[in-house]
C-alpha cells in the first residue's frame, strides 16, 4: 500500500510503497479515508521529538473496516470507524483507577510506535517500519487493536470527523476531563492552532464566562473569536499575564491552557492564573525545554495547580461517540477547523502549511 514515510528527521516525508500484514486475533484492518496533520507529527519530522525510524506518522484518522481478526465482535467489515491513538485496556493499575490515558498497555504503545505485543504490522523490503503515534494513519490502510477503533454512524463524513481523533478529543477533553472547568469560569488559552481552537470550543461547551485566546497570528486570533473566544491577545503587543488580571477585575483567570507547545508559556500560565487557579499543559514542548518556578513558595502559598494532559484525558470508547453527537447536535464545529484538504502525496506540503501557520487544520484525503 502507499504510505507517507519519514526516514530521518529533518528530511521530507515522501509517499512510497510499504507492506502491511493482515489482522491477527483481536485486530482490525481499516481502510483510511482521511487523516489530519497535527503538530505532534511535525515535531517528529522536524526533530524536536525523538521517534523510532523509519516511521509512518498520522494519528488523526477515520476510515472503514476492511477485515477483522479472530474474536473481533464490536465492528465488522463496512463499518465506519474513528481510529484512537490512545485507547485503554480497562484492567491495568491506571485503568482501574479511572486514568485511561495512562493505561500501561496503550500509553507504552503510543511512545514505542509498536503494537502492544512489541511488533509493528508495517515493513518495507523486509525491514521494520514503525507505527507512528500508535496509528500510522498517513497510509491507505492501518492495523488497529479492536479497542482502538470506535464505530460511528454511516452518515458521518469521515473527512470531517477525523479531526476528533486528536485535536478535538485533546482540546475539548482538556477542558471537560482534565481540568473539569465549571460553568462561569474564566479561561486563558495560549495558542490557537488546532488544539487551542478545540480548547476554545471546550471552554464554550463548559459555559466559561470569559475565554481569552493568545496567539501571535492575526488570522488565528480572528478565527478564535468565531469559535467562542470572548477576547484575543497578540503576545507581540500585549502581555498575556497583565491581560489576565485586567480582564478579570484584578483577580486572574481561573484556568490557563498551554496549547502552543512552548515551555515558557507554562510559566506565563502559572503567573496568569489566580490563587487556587489551574494551569494545564496540553502543548508538547520540544524535549529539551523545561520550566522553572522562581520563588516557588509563592506557588505553594497560593495553592496553584499545574497538571499535564495527554490526549485530553480521553476515554476513547466513551468520549468519541459523545464528541460525534455534539457535532451532530451543532454544538461542536468541526468543518470550520478544516481549512485545507490535500491528497496523501502532498503530506509534505501540508506540513509546510503548519510550519508557516497558515490556515488551521489540514486533512489528508487518503481514500475519499
Ligand atoms: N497533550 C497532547 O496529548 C497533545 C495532543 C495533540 C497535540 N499536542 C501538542 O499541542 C501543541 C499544539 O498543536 P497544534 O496542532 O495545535 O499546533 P499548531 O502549530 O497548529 O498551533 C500552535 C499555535 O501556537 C501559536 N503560538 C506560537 N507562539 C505563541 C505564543 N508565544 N503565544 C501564544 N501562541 C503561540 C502558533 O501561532 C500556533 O497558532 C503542539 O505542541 C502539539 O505537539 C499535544
Ligand atoms: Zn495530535
Ligand atoms: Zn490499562
Amino acid at each position: 500500500m502507499r504510505a507517507a514515510l519519514l526516514v530521518a528527521p529533518k528530511t521530507p516525508v515522501a509517499v512510497t510503497d510499504v507492506d502491511l500484514r493482515g489482522p491477527r486475533a483481536g485486530e482490525v484492518l481499516v481502510r483510511i479515508a482521511a487523516c489530519g496533520v497535527c503538530h505532534s507529527d511535525l515535531s517528529v519530522v522536524d526533530g524536536s521529538f525523538p521517534s523510532a525510524l523509519p516511521v509512518v506518522l498520522g494519528h488523526e484518522a477515520a476510515g472503514v473496516v476492511e477485515d477483522v481478526g479472530a474474536g473481533v465482535t464490536s465492528v465488522a467489515p463496512g463499518d465506519q470507524v474513528m481510529l484512537c491513538p490512545l485507547p485503554s485496556c480497562g484492567q491495568c493499575y491506571f485503568c482501574s483507577r479511572n486514568q485511561p490515558t495512562l493505561c500501561s498497555v496503550y500509553s507504552a504503545s503510543l511512545f514505542s510506535s509498536l503494537l502492544p505485543d512489541g511488533t509493528s504490522p508495517l515493513s518495507r523490503n523486509g525491514e521494520i517500519v514503525y507505527r507512528g503515534l500508535a496509528t500510522a494513519g498517513w497510509a491507505e490502510q492501518a492495523i488497529m487493536p479492536e479497542v482502538a477503533v470506535v464505530r460511528i454512524d454511516p452518515d458521518v463524513p469521515l473527512d470531517v470527523a477525523c479531526v476528533i481523533g486528536c485535536a478535538v478529543q485533546t482540546g475539548v477533553g482538556a477542558v471537560l476531563n482534565t481540568a473539569q472547568v465549571e460553568e462561569g469560569a474564566t479561561v486563558m488559552i495560549f495558542g490557537a492552532g488546532g488544539i487551542g481552537i478545540a480548547v476554545t470550543q471546550g471552554a464554550r461547551l463548559a459555559a466559561a464566562s470569559r475565554v481569552i485566546v493568545v496567539d501571535p497570528v492575526a488570522e488565528r486570533r480572528s478565527m478564535a473569536l468565531g469559535f467562542g473566544a470572548t477576547d484575543v491577545i497578540d503576545p507581540g503587543t500585549d502581555d498575556p499575564v497583565t491581560a489576565s488580571y485586567e480582564l478579570t477585575g484584578g483577580i486572574g483567570v481561573d484556568y490557563a491552557f498551554e496549547a502552543a507547545g512552548q515551555a515558557a508559556l507554562l510559566e506565563a500560565g502559572i503567573n496568569a492564573v489566580r490563587p487556587g487557579g489551574t494551569v494545564v499543559g496540553v502543548g508538547a514542548p520540544p524535549i529539551d525545554q523545561g520550566i522553572s518556578i522562581p520563588g516557588v513558595v509563592g506557588f505553594t502559598a497560593t495553592e496553584k495547580k499545574l497538571i499535564g494532559c495527554l490526549l485530553g484525558t480521553v476515554h476513547a470508547q466513551r468520549d468519541i461517540p459523545k464528541l460525534v453527537a455534539l457535532w451532530q447536535a451543532g454544538r461542536l464545529d468541526l468543518e470550520g477547523m478544516i481549512t485545507h484538504r490535500m491528497p496523501l502525496e502532498q503530506t509534505e506540503d501540508a506540513l509546510d502549511l503548519m510550519r508557516r501557520r497558515e490556515g488551521l487544520r489540514t486533512v489528508l484525503t487518503v481514500g475519499s
